[in-house]
């Protein structure tokens, strides 16, 4: 079947570089002579036929902008079967002969919801959480970092010049690979992550010892939001150490803000791919990355996958923090 007209939506968290994606997507498309419609606050706008025309003039001036102009949503609505027969429905309807969905694993999960009505869906991984298990990079995770890492090395100017100990928390419900890269970026004196248990002693205590010992007089704890609030971990470190922590939650200020050139010319790529697998008759696929190089994998295959943070990290991030 040739492609005529395509859908293209935002879901979930956002991320920077969301916004060159949904630009490829347009481009792409239109080079192949098909036409582009984008569906508003994710799949609500599905629901409700929240759709408007795209062209080359409805994305110039947004390779550089942070957060999507599509908006996003996290639908109550679409995780129950009427919601997804009514989005299909929409797609029936305007006669849209595939979906490009950016987000992260609930946007897939989306997705795939939307297939078994008969949808092509390709995925796109967006999330600066960077936890999609088939892919070694999501879109707005380098934006993400980047900030993240320039905020904290402002407070380390602070804290050394005090000679304190600091509490960031960065944003990371259930993945710490944002905190892990974070912190290596940072040279943090601990690090703390959902995927591994906290021996506080040990993990903790026991890393600002050994920095006190070492000669240095401020430290860096680096919390990812799902290992623990960093409240309650700057009062245990009070506790044990006497220090008196200051805490910084760098939170949302993390999700926005213009793409790095990573971001965006890794989300012109996947854009203009997913676009390549609709025209070719592909459907169920997630673009990715895998050793270097551009693919797709099967969107079940990519759910059923599983990720955690690299032996190689926590290996490196032990040797650097002098244990
Ligand atoms: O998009 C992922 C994420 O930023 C997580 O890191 C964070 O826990 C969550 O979204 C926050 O969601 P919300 O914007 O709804 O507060």
């Amino acid at each position: 079947m040739a492609i005529k007209r395509i859908g293209v939506l935002t879901s979930g968290g956002d991320a920077p570089g969301m916004n060159p994606c949904v630009r490829a997507v347009v481009r792409a498309a239109l080079y192949r002579g098909i036409e582009c419609y984008g569906i508003r606050r994710g799949y609500n706008g599905l629901i409700n036929g929240d759709v408007v025309k795209l062209d080359e003039k409805s994305v110039s001036h947004t390779i550089n902008r942070g957060g999507t102009i599509l908006y996003t949503a996290r639908s109550k609505e679409f995780m129950t079967e009427e919601g997804q027969r009514k989005a299909a429905s929409t797609c029936k309807f305007l006669g849209l002969d595939g979906i490009i969905a950016i987000g992260g694993d609930g946007t897939f999960r989306g997705a795939l919801a939307l297939s078994k009505f008969g949808v092509n869906v390709i995925g796109i991984p967006g999330t600066i959480d960077n936890d999609i298990a088939c892919t070694n990079y999501c879109i707005g995770f380098d934006t993400a970092a980047n900030t993240a890492i320039e905020c904290i090395d402002k407070l380390r100017d602070t804290m050394q010049s005090h000679e304190r100990c600091s509490v960031v928390e960065v944003m990371g419900r259930n993945a710490g690979y944002l905190a892990m890269y974070v912190g290596l970026a940072c040279g943090a004196t601990a690090v703390l992550v959902p995927e591994k248990p906290i021996d506080f002693e040990q993990d903790v205590v026991e890393k600002i010892r050994q920095a006190r010992l070492n000669g240095f007089t401020h430290y860096m704890i680096v919390v990812a939001e799902g290992a623990g609030s960093a409240s309650a971990i700057a009062e245990q470190i009070k506790e044990a150490t006497d220090l008196d922590p200051r805490v910084t939650v760098l939170g949302h200020i993390q999700r926005g803000g213009t793409p790095t050139g990573r971001d965006r010319v890794n989300a012109t790529k996947m854009g203009y791919l997913a676009v390549e697998l609709l025209k070719e008759g592909k459907t169920n696929r997630i673009v990715c990355t895998q050793d270097g190089g551009f693919t797709d994998i099967d969107i079940d295959e990519a759910l059923a996958m599983h990720k955690n943070i690299q032996q190689m990290e926590i290996d490196v991030l032990a040797a650097m923090t002098g244990i």
